[in-house]
């Protein structure tokens, strides 16, 4: 379909030679064009400019959308998700507002744990069903680019049988859809007395069938105090590279755990979570090319405390935003909501919360080349809002559905 979108107020992150990620002072640098028109063709956004120096003739195009007084954004790209599980954990959210911890649900057998025994009694079909619909969600809230981890396996065939999901929902989605390979989520009660057996499973078991079917894009590990080692994290991400897997990683969420260290020693794409982020984790990260990855709604969800978003900024570092949308610690697949947390909560400017939902978020995923800004050339995966008056209103007006129309590779998918 040929798309013509005229009259726009102003395009968001319009940007004719984007970098492909955006650090310290460069974060809040938000390049926009006012008063402009888009056109899309084959899934392409295939031109821009402003009104006043004229557009293409509108006869050419299948559909004219007139965008005045909206605002037009490139896609969400939401890298850390969960999406692929079986059943919710609202129990556990009772229990917590309790008093319990998500560290005692967890060693209670709850939590990771509690997802997986459920996960190895659903069928492949219903997850996929139940999957699909997620994404049909966050394809309204905005998100066109998505990562995706198994994890809720934590046996072979209950990881393999996430990962073929996420392989059928490639097939399927219009998104675009990464997939991690998170053996190494908890460790399964049988292998607690044991956990070099099931280190040796991910490694001689999952690791070559994953590569072999290529079922993969990344390797994670739950990095954590009470959960994965330092020496097992490194174990697990060396035999990945080895399959030619990148990690993309959870770490510190917990503590001080070294994750972020060992992450950056093995070149992961991104580190997730690190609200334990000190001097030393800050160093490390500077000196290289990993994308620290914060997600605040899961510090929101579970009552800790935020990391130092601003620390880190002000550092020159990098930062990406995503929601973990998962059922146990962020059951929730809302972008806009986590801007607005970035905004409030990490005292991160709308400037910079948008750039980490977009251009830093494509670039923790590996979707720089096609996601994260309107460019000429790049996939036509964007949204319109309502008429809204200036970008910050939308991490603003938290609570309000500000989208009228999404654009999934050329497609309109709601409007
Ligand atoms: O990113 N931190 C580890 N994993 C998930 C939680 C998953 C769960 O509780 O089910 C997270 O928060
Ligand atoms: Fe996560």
């Amino acid at each position: 379909m040929k798309i013509l979108i005229e009259n726009i107020k102003t395009i968001v992150g319009s940007n004719p030679a984007p970098k492909e990620k955006l650090a310290g002072k460069e974060m809040s640098q938000l390049p926009c064009l006012d008063n402009a028109w888009i056109s899309i063709e084959n899934g392409l956004i295939s031109g821009l400019g402003t009104m006043k120096e004229g557009m293409p003739e509108k006869a050419k195009f299948d559909k004219v959308i007139n965008a005045e007084s909206r605002f037009v954004f490139p896609s969400w790209c939401d890298s850390h998700t969960h999406i692929v599980y079986a059943g919710s954990r609202e129990g556990e959210f009772v229990d917590r507002i309790k008093g319990l911890s998500y560290e005692e649900t967890a060693r209670n057998g709850g939590g990771i744990l509690n997802s997986a025994e459920r996960l190895n009694k659903t069928s492949e079909d219903e997850l996929f069903e139940s999957a699909m619909g997620r994404l049909n969600e966050i394809t309204k809230y905005g998100t066109g680019a998505v990562e995706i981890k198994s994890g809720y396996g934590l046996s072979v065939d209950g990881e393999l049988k996430m990962l073929r999901v996420i392989k059928k929902l490639k097939q399927h989605s219009p998104l675009t859809i990464k997939a991690n390979f998170l053996g190494a989520h908890a460790m399964p009660t049988k292998y607690k007395q044991n956990r070099q057996e099931y280190v040796n499973l991910i490694i001689h078991e999952m690791l070559p069938v994953i590569a072999k079917e290529k079922l993969a894009d990344y390797c994670d590990v739950f990095c954590d105090r009470g959960f994965y080692t330092i020496e097992e994290t490194d174990a697990i991400l060396q035999a990945a590279a080895k399959h030619g897997l990148q990690p993309k990683i959870h770490a510190n969420e917990l503590d001080y755990s070294g994750g972020i260290q060992v992450g950056v020693k093995n070149k992961a794409l991104s580190v997730d979570h690190l609200e334990f982020t000190g001097d030393a984790e800050i160093d490390c990260l500077l000196k290289s090319a990993t994308m620290p990855t914060l997600l605040p709604s899961t510090a929101f969800f579970l009552g800790l405390h935020y990391p130092p978003a601003r620390k880190m900024i002000d550092a020159g570092l990098p930062i990406a935003l995503a929601t973990d949308y998962n059922p146990g610690s962020s059951p929730s697949g809302r972008m806009a909501f986590i801007l607005s947390l970035a905004c409030v909560k990490l005292k991160m400017l709308p400037e910079e919360a948008i750039n980490a939902a977009t251009v830093n978020s494509a670039y923790a995923m590996g979707v720089s080349n096609a996601h994260g800004t309107i460019t000429a050339g790049k996939t036509a995966s964007l949204f319109i809002t309502h008429p809204i008056p200036s970008y910050s209103f939308l991490p603003y007006s938290y609570g309000s559905d500000l989208i009228e129309t999404v654009i999934v590779k050329g497609e309109i998918r709601l409007t």
